[in-house]
Protein backbone atom coordinates (compact mmCIF):
# COMPACT_ATOMS: atom_id res chain seq x y z
CA UNK A 1 0.00 0.00 0.00
CA UNK A 2 1.48 3.32 -1.00
CA UNK A 3 0.77 6.38 1.06
CA UNK A 4 1.78 9.89 0.22
CA UNK A 5 1.91 12.33 3.06
CA UNK A 6 1.89 16.11 2.83
CA UNK A 7 4.26 16.37 5.78
CA UNK A 8 7.36 14.40 6.56
CA UNK A 9 6.91 11.75 9.19
CA UNK A 10 9.31 9.03 10.21
CA UNK A 11 8.24 5.80 8.58
CA UNK A 12 7.64 2.87 10.89
CA UNK A 13 8.26 -0.69 9.89
CA UNK A 14 5.20 -2.75 9.11
CA UNK A 15 4.57 -5.45 11.66
CA UNK A 16 3.25 -8.87 10.90
CA UNK A 17 0.16 -8.70 13.09
CA UNK A 18 -1.00 -12.12 12.17
CA UNK A 19 -3.39 -12.77 14.96
CA UNK A 20 -5.50 -9.70 14.73
CA UNK A 21 -8.92 -9.64 13.27
CA UNK A 22 -11.38 -6.89 12.83
CA UNK A 23 -15.05 -7.30 13.58
CA UNK A 24 -15.81 -7.36 9.89
CA UNK A 25 -12.97 -9.75 9.08
CA UNK A 26 -14.28 -12.78 10.90
CA UNK A 27 -15.69 -14.66 7.95
CA UNK A 28 -12.82 -14.07 5.59
CA UNK A 29 -9.82 -16.10 4.63
CA UNK A 30 -7.40 -14.10 6.75
CA UNK A 31 -6.97 -17.07 8.98
CA UNK A 32 -3.73 -17.69 10.75
CA UNK A 33 -3.03 -19.91 13.70
CA UNK A 34 -3.70 -18.28 16.99
CA UNK A 35 -0.64 -17.98 19.15
CA UNK A 36 -1.62 -18.70 22.70
CA UNK A 37 1.31 -16.83 24.08
CA UNK A 38 0.16 -13.60 22.57
CA UNK A 39 -2.04 -11.83 25.04
CA UNK A 40 -5.11 -9.93 24.08
CA UNK A 41 -3.57 -6.59 24.93
CA UNK A 42 -0.44 -7.42 22.98
CA UNK A 43 -2.65 -8.14 20.01
CA UNK A 44 -4.28 -4.78 20.34
CA UNK A 45 -0.94 -3.06 20.79
CA UNK A 46 0.35 -4.76 17.72
CA UNK A 47 -2.59 -3.71 15.67
CA UNK A 48 -2.37 -0.15 16.79
CA UNK A 49 1.31 -0.09 15.97
CA UNK A 50 0.58 -0.73 12.30
CA UNK A 51 1.66 2.54 10.81
CA UNK A 52 1.02 3.75 7.33
CA UNK A 53 3.47 1.81 5.22
CA UNK A 54 5.81 3.41 2.71
CA UNK A 55 5.84 7.10 2.08
CA UNK A 56 6.51 8.20 -1.40
CA UNK A 57 7.16 11.52 -2.93
CA UNK A 58 4.01 12.47 -4.74
CA UNK A 59 3.72 13.06 -8.47
CA UNK A 60 6.29 14.33 -10.87
CA UNK A 61 8.42 17.29 -9.86
CA UNK A 62 7.03 19.72 -12.44
CA UNK A 63 3.50 18.90 -11.42
CA UNK A 64 4.30 19.52 -7.76
CA UNK A 65 5.92 22.85 -8.62
CA UNK A 66 2.78 24.22 -10.26
CA UNK A 67 0.16 22.75 -7.94
CA UNK A 68 -1.61 25.59 -6.10
CA UNK A 69 -0.92 25.45 -2.36
CA UNK A 70 -3.68 27.63 -0.93
CA UNK A 71 -7.33 28.25 -1.70
CA UNK A 72 -6.69 31.78 -3.01
CA UNK A 73 -4.22 30.42 -5.59
CA UNK A 74 -6.77 27.90 -6.86
CA UNK A 75 -8.43 29.11 -10.05
CA UNK A 76 -12.02 28.12 -10.96
CA UNK A 77 -14.58 25.92 -9.15
CA UNK A 78 -16.07 29.07 -7.60
CA UNK A 79 -18.99 27.35 -5.86
CA UNK A 80 -16.81 24.61 -4.42
CA UNK A 81 -14.31 27.16 -3.07
CA UNK A 82 -17.11 29.13 -1.43
CA UNK A 83 -18.51 26.02 0.27
CA UNK A 84 -15.05 24.97 1.47
CA UNK A 85 -14.13 28.46 2.64
CA UNK A 86 -17.17 28.47 4.90
CA UNK A 87 -16.47 24.94 6.15
CA UNK A 88 -12.83 25.86 6.91
CA UNK A 89 -13.75 29.05 8.80
CA UNK A 90 -16.46 27.28 10.80
CA UNK A 91 -14.24 24.32 11.71
CA UNK A 92 -11.36 26.60 12.65
CA UNK A 93 -13.46 28.83 14.87
CA UNK A 94 -14.93 25.79 16.63
CA UNK A 95 -11.47 24.18 16.78
CA UNK A 96 -12.92 21.06 15.20
CA UNK A 97 -11.90 18.90 12.29
CA UNK A 98 -13.52 19.54 8.93
CA UNK A 99 -16.60 17.55 8.03
CA UNK A 100 -15.97 14.50 5.85
CA UNK A 101 -15.97 15.57 2.22
CA UNK A 102 -16.82 13.67 -0.96
CA UNK A 103 -15.51 15.15 -4.21
CA UNK A 104 -16.73 13.73 -7.49
CA UNK A 105 -16.28 14.46 -11.16
CA UNK A 106 -14.16 13.51 -14.16
CA UNK A 107 -10.42 12.87 -13.66
CA UNK A 108 -7.88 15.69 -13.70
CA UNK A 109 -10.11 18.45 -12.31
CA UNK A 110 -8.21 18.91 -9.03
CA UNK A 111 -9.65 16.59 -6.38
CA UNK A 112 -6.24 15.67 -4.92
CA UNK A 113 -5.04 19.26 -5.17
CA UNK A 114 -8.10 20.45 -3.27
CA UNK A 115 -7.48 17.92 -0.53
CA UNK A 116 -3.86 19.11 -0.10
CA UNK A 117 -5.08 22.71 -0.04
CA UNK A 118 -7.61 21.88 2.68
CA UNK A 119 -4.81 20.36 4.76
CA UNK A 120 -2.67 23.47 4.26
CA UNK A 121 -5.56 25.77 5.21
CA UNK A 122 -6.37 23.70 8.30
CA UNK A 123 -2.63 23.35 9.12
CA UNK A 124 -2.84 19.56 9.33
CA UNK A 125 -1.28 16.60 7.52
CA UNK A 126 -2.84 15.02 4.48
CA UNK A 127 -2.31 11.33 3.84
CA UNK A 128 -3.11 10.29 0.32
CA UNK A 129 -4.01 6.81 -0.80
CA UNK A 130 -6.25 5.09 -3.29
CA UNK A 131 -8.92 2.47 -2.59
CA UNK A 132 -7.31 -0.36 -4.59
CA UNK A 133 -4.16 0.06 -2.45
CA UNK A 134 -6.14 -0.67 0.71
CA UNK A 135 -6.04 -4.41 0.38
CA UNK A 136 -6.42 -5.69 3.91
CA UNK A 137 -8.29 -4.41 6.96
CA UNK A 138 -4.98 -3.75 8.66
CA UNK A 139 -4.14 -1.26 5.89
CA UNK A 140 -7.06 1.00 6.70
CA UNK A 141 -6.58 0.45 10.46
CA UNK A 142 -2.93 1.48 10.13
CA UNK A 143 -3.91 4.60 8.28
CA UNK A 144 -6.62 5.61 10.73
CA UNK A 145 -4.55 4.94 13.82
CA UNK A 146 -1.65 6.94 12.36
CA UNK A 147 -3.73 10.10 11.93
CA UNK A 148 -3.12 13.04 14.22
CA UNK A 149 -5.93 15.28 15.47
CA UNK A 150 -7.61 17.02 12.55
CA UNK A 151 -5.57 15.24 9.85
CA UNK A 152 -7.00 14.59 6.43
CA UNK A 153 -7.12 11.13 4.94
CA UNK A 154 -7.62 11.33 1.17
CA UNK A 155 -8.89 8.18 -0.51
CA UNK A 156 -8.99 8.31 -4.29
CA UNK A 157 -11.36 6.05 -6.26
CA UNK A 158 -13.33 5.59 -3.07
CA UNK A 159 -16.06 3.70 -4.93
CA UNK A 160 -13.58 0.80 -5.16
CA UNK A 161 -13.25 0.16 -1.39
CA UNK A 162 -13.92 -3.39 -0.29
CA UNK A 163 -17.02 -4.04 1.80
CA UNK A 164 -14.86 -4.90 4.78
CA UNK A 165 -12.90 -1.64 4.59
CA UNK A 166 -16.14 0.29 4.27
CA UNK A 167 -17.49 -1.34 7.40
CA UNK A 168 -14.40 -0.34 9.35
CA UNK A 169 -14.86 3.20 8.09
CA UNK A 170 -18.47 3.60 9.25
CA UNK A 171 -17.80 3.91 13.03
CA UNK A 172 -14.50 5.62 12.28
CA UNK A 173 -16.25 8.35 10.30
CA UNK A 174 -19.25 8.65 12.54
CA UNK A 175 -17.81 8.36 16.04
CA UNK A 176 -14.02 8.35 15.48
CA UNK A 177 -13.95 4.81 16.74
CA UNK A 178 -12.55 1.49 15.55
CA UNK A 179 -14.43 -1.70 16.36
CA UNK A 180 -11.94 -4.50 16.57
CA UNK A 181 -12.42 -8.16 17.29
CA UNK A 182 -9.50 -9.81 19.00
CA UNK A 183 -9.08 -13.54 18.83
CA UNK A 184 -11.30 -16.06 17.12
CA UNK A 185 -14.27 -18.25 17.84
CA UNK A 186 -15.99 -18.36 21.23
CA UNK A 187 -13.23 -16.50 23.01
CA UNK A 188 -13.21 -13.55 20.62
CA UNK A 189 -13.95 -10.12 22.04
CA UNK A 190 -14.91 -6.91 20.35
CA UNK A 191 -13.13 -3.80 21.51
CA UNK A 192 -13.69 -0.19 20.60
CA UNK A 193 -10.60 1.89 20.08
CA UNK A 194 -10.94 5.65 20.07
CA UNK A 195 -9.43 7.52 17.12
CA UNK A 196 -8.38 11.15 16.93
CA UNK A 197 -10.94 13.28 15.09
CA UNK A 198 -10.03 13.35 11.42
CA UNK A 199 -11.47 14.28 8.05
CA UNK A 200 -12.00 11.75 5.32
CA UNK A 201 -11.85 13.24 1.83
CA UNK A 202 -13.13 10.73 -0.69
CA UNK A 203 -12.73 11.24 -4.41
CA UNK A 204 -14.53 9.43 -7.18
CA UNK A 205 -15.33 9.64 -10.85
CA UNK A 206 -18.42 7.46 -10.25
CA UNK A 207 -20.52 8.87 -7.44
CA UNK A 208 -23.38 6.54 -8.43
CA UNK A 209 -21.23 3.52 -7.59
CA UNK A 210 -20.82 4.49 -3.93
CA UNK A 211 -22.93 2.51 -1.49
CA UNK A 212 -25.50 4.69 0.20
CA UNK A 213 -24.27 4.01 3.78
CA UNK A 214 -20.85 5.34 2.77
CA UNK A 215 -22.23 8.28 0.78
CA UNK A 216 -24.52 9.25 3.65
CA UNK A 217 -21.58 9.59 6.04
CA UNK A 218 -20.09 12.51 4.13
CA UNK A 219 -21.17 15.88 5.50
CA UNK A 220 -20.24 17.73 2.32
CA UNK A 221 -20.72 16.28 -1.17
CA UNK A 222 -19.42 18.42 -4.03
CA UNK A 223 -19.06 17.98 -7.76
CA UNK A 224 -16.09 19.37 -9.65
CA UNK A 225 -17.10 20.66 -13.07
CA UNK A 226 -15.13 21.15 -16.27
CA UNK A 227 -13.25 24.47 -16.38
CA UNK A 228 -14.09 27.34 -18.75
CA UNK A 229 -11.51 28.43 -21.34
CA UNK A 230 -10.82 31.70 -19.49
CA UNK A 231 -10.17 29.79 -16.24
CA UNK A 232 -7.83 27.37 -17.99
CA UNK A 233 -6.01 30.31 -19.65
CA UNK A 234 -5.29 31.75 -16.20
CA UNK A 235 -4.11 28.35 -14.96
CA UNK A 236 -1.78 28.06 -17.98
CA UNK A 237 -0.38 31.59 -17.51
CA UNK A 238 0.26 30.85 -13.82
CA UNK A 239 1.95 27.52 -14.62
CA UNK A 240 4.05 29.08 -17.41
CA UNK A 241 5.31 31.70 -14.96
CA UNK A 242 6.32 28.99 -12.47
CA UNK A 243 8.05 27.05 -15.26
CA UNK A 244 9.84 30.21 -16.56
CA UNK A 245 8.12 29.89 -19.91
CA UNK A 246 7.24 32.88 -22.06
CA UNK A 247 3.63 32.65 -23.28
CA UNK A 248 1.28 35.30 -24.65
CA UNK A 249 -2.38 35.59 -23.63
CA UNK A 250 -3.56 34.28 -26.98
CA UNK A 251 -1.01 31.45 -26.75
CA UNK A 252 -2.43 30.45 -23.37
CA UNK A 253 -5.96 30.67 -24.76
CA UNK A 254 -5.07 28.40 -27.68
CA UNK A 255 -3.71 25.76 -25.28
CA UNK A 256 -6.75 26.26 -22.99
CA UNK A 257 -9.21 25.70 -25.84
CA UNK A 258 -7.59 22.34 -26.56
CA UNK A 259 -7.45 21.18 -22.93
CA UNK A 260 -10.89 19.51 -22.63
CA UNK A 261 -11.86 21.68 -19.66
CA UNK A 262 -9.21 19.91 -17.56
CA UNK A 263 -6.25 21.55 -15.75
CA UNK A 264 -4.20 18.35 -15.75
CA UNK A 265 -4.45 18.24 -19.57
CA UNK A 266 -3.77 22.01 -19.81
CA UNK A 267 -0.53 21.63 -17.87
CA UNK A 268 0.47 18.60 -19.90
CA UNK A 269 -0.16 20.37 -23.21
CA UNK A 270 1.72 23.42 -21.94
CA UNK A 271 4.80 21.25 -21.38
CA UNK A 272 4.53 19.79 -24.90
CA UNK A 273 4.17 23.26 -26.42
CA UNK A 274 7.10 24.52 -24.34
CA UNK A 275 9.30 21.70 -25.71
CA UNK A 276 8.23 22.57 -29.25
CA UNK A 277 8.88 26.30 -28.87
CA UNK A 278 12.30 25.70 -27.29
CA UNK A 279 13.45 23.21 -29.92
CA UNK A 280 12.13 25.28 -32.82
CA UNK A 281 13.35 28.51 -31.17
CA UNK A 282 9.87 30.01 -31.51
CA UNK A 283 9.34 32.18 -28.46
CA UNK A 284 7.22 33.52 -26.93
CA UNK A 285 4.50 30.88 -27.30
CA UNK A 286 1.73 32.65 -29.18
CA UNK A 287 -1.49 31.23 -30.64
CA UNK A 288 0.25 30.24 -33.87
CA UNK A 289 3.10 28.39 -32.15
CA UNK A 290 0.70 26.66 -29.73
CA UNK A 291 -1.61 25.66 -32.61
CA UNK A 292 1.27 24.26 -34.68
CA UNK A 293 2.68 22.30 -31.75
CA UNK A 294 -0.66 20.80 -30.77
CA UNK A 295 -1.52 19.83 -34.34
CA UNK A 296 1.80 17.98 -34.35
CA UNK A 297 0.75 16.18 -31.16
CA UNK A 298 -2.59 15.28 -32.77
CA UNK A 299 -4.70 17.46 -30.48
CA UNK A 300 -7.38 19.14 -32.58
CA UNK A 301 -8.78 22.67 -32.08
CA UNK A 302 -11.43 21.40 -29.63
CA UNK A 303 -8.95 19.23 -27.76
CA UNK A 304 -10.08 15.93 -29.24
CA UNK A 305 -7.30 13.38 -29.61
CA UNK A 306 -7.03 10.29 -31.79
CA UNK A 307 -9.12 8.15 -29.42
CA UNK A 308 -12.00 10.65 -29.22
CA UNK A 309 -12.11 10.89 -32.98
CA UNK A 310 -11.84 7.14 -33.39
CA UNK A 311 -14.80 6.63 -31.04
CA UNK A 312 -16.96 9.09 -32.96
CA UNK A 313 -15.82 7.81 -36.38
CA UNK A 314 -16.49 4.18 -35.41
CA UNK A 315 -19.98 5.04 -34.23
CA UNK A 316 -20.69 6.95 -37.43
CA UNK A 317 -19.19 4.48 -39.87
CA UNK A 318 -20.23 1.22 -38.19
CA UNK A 319 -23.48 2.14 -36.46
CA UNK A 320 -24.72 5.12 -38.47
CA UNK A 321 -24.05 7.35 -35.43
CA UNK A 322 -25.77 5.05 -32.92
CA UNK A 323 -27.46 4.21 -30.67
CA UNK A 324 -24.60 1.90 -29.72
CA UNK A 325 -24.02 0.30 -26.32
CA UNK A 326 -20.90 0.95 -24.26
CA UNK A 327 -19.64 -2.63 -24.58
CA UNK A 328 -20.23 -2.57 -28.32
CA UNK A 329 -18.17 0.61 -28.61
CA UNK A 330 -15.43 -0.86 -26.47
CA UNK A 331 -15.27 -4.01 -28.61
CA UNK A 332 -15.35 -2.07 -31.88
CA UNK A 333 -12.59 0.37 -30.89
CA UNK A 334 -10.44 -1.84 -28.66
CA UNK A 335 -10.73 0.70 -25.83
CA UNK A 336 -11.55 -0.21 -22.24
CA UNK A 337 -15.27 0.33 -21.49
CA UNK A 338 -14.60 2.01 -18.16
CA UNK A 339 -12.08 4.40 -19.72
CA UNK A 340 -14.56 5.29 -22.45
CA UNK A 341 -17.24 5.94 -19.84
CA UNK A 342 -15.14 7.88 -17.33
CA UNK A 343 -12.53 9.65 -19.45
CA UNK A 344 -13.78 10.13 -23.01
CA UNK A 345 -17.56 10.36 -22.85
CA UNK A 346 -17.93 13.10 -20.21
CA UNK A 347 -16.11 15.63 -22.39
CA UNK A 348 -17.74 14.49 -25.66
CA UNK A 349 -21.11 14.97 -23.95
CA UNK A 350 -20.03 18.28 -22.40
CA UNK A 351 -19.24 19.75 -25.85
CA UNK A 352 -22.43 18.28 -27.30
CA UNK A 353 -20.88 15.69 -29.62
CA UNK A 354 -22.45 12.68 -27.92
CA UNK A 355 -25.59 11.86 -25.98
CA UNK A 356 -26.49 8.99 -23.71
CA UNK A 357 -29.95 7.63 -24.44
CA UNK A 358 -31.76 4.65 -22.91
CA UNK A 359 -30.94 2.69 -26.10
CA UNK A 360 -27.23 3.57 -26.11
CA UNK A 361 -24.81 6.30 -27.15
CA UNK A 362 -25.60 8.57 -30.08
CA UNK A 363 -23.34 10.97 -32.01
CA UNK A 364 -25.02 14.36 -32.38
CA UNK A 365 -25.15 16.38 -35.63
CA UNK A 366 -22.32 18.58 -34.30
CA UNK A 367 -20.22 15.44 -33.77
CA UNK A 368 -20.85 14.26 -37.34
CA UNK A 369 -19.91 17.68 -38.72
CA UNK A 370 -16.75 17.97 -36.60
CA UNK A 371 -15.44 14.78 -38.20
CA UNK A 372 -16.32 16.04 -41.68
CA UNK A 373 -19.46 13.90 -42.19
CA UNK A 374 -22.95 15.11 -43.13
CA UNK A 375 -25.38 14.25 -40.33
CA UNK A 376 -28.28 11.94 -41.35
CA UNK A 377 -30.93 14.71 -41.14
CA UNK A 378 -28.90 16.84 -43.58
CA UNK A 379 -28.34 13.85 -45.88
CA UNK A 380 -32.11 13.42 -46.03
CA UNK A 381 -32.74 17.04 -46.95
CA UNK A 382 -30.03 16.90 -49.63
CA UNK A 383 -31.75 13.91 -51.25
CA UNK A 384 -35.18 15.57 -51.31
N1 LIG B 1 -3.17 23.86 -11.51
C1 LIG B 1 -4.00 22.82 -11.64
N2 LIG B 1 -5.24 23.15 -11.27
C2 LIG B 1 -5.21 24.43 -10.90
C3 LIG B 1 -6.18 25.36 -10.44
N3 LIG B 1 -7.46 25.01 -10.28
N4 LIG B 1 -5.77 26.59 -10.13
C4 LIG B 1 -4.49 26.95 -10.30
N5 LIG B 1 -3.55 26.13 -10.75
C5 LIG B 1 -3.89 24.89 -11.06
Amino acid sequence: MAIISSKKQSPQPERPDKNIFLASEKKTSYKTKKSKSQSESAELDALLAVEATTEEKGGNQNEEKIRPQRLDEYIGQKDLKEVLNIAISAAKSRKESLDHLLLYGPPGLGKTTMSLILAAEMEVNCKITTAPAIEKPRDIVGLLVGLQKGDILFIDEIHRLSKMTEEILYPAMEDFRLDITVGQGKTSKTRSIPLKPFTLVGATTRVGSLTSPLRDRFGIIQRLRFYEVDELSLIIIRAAKLLNTDITEDGAEEVARRSRGTPRIANRLLRRVRDYSEVKKLTPINAEVAGEALELFNVDPLGLDWTDRNLLRTMIENYNGGPAGLETMAAATGEDAQTIEEVYEPYLMQIGFMQRTPRGRVVTSAGWRHLGFSPPDEQLSLKL
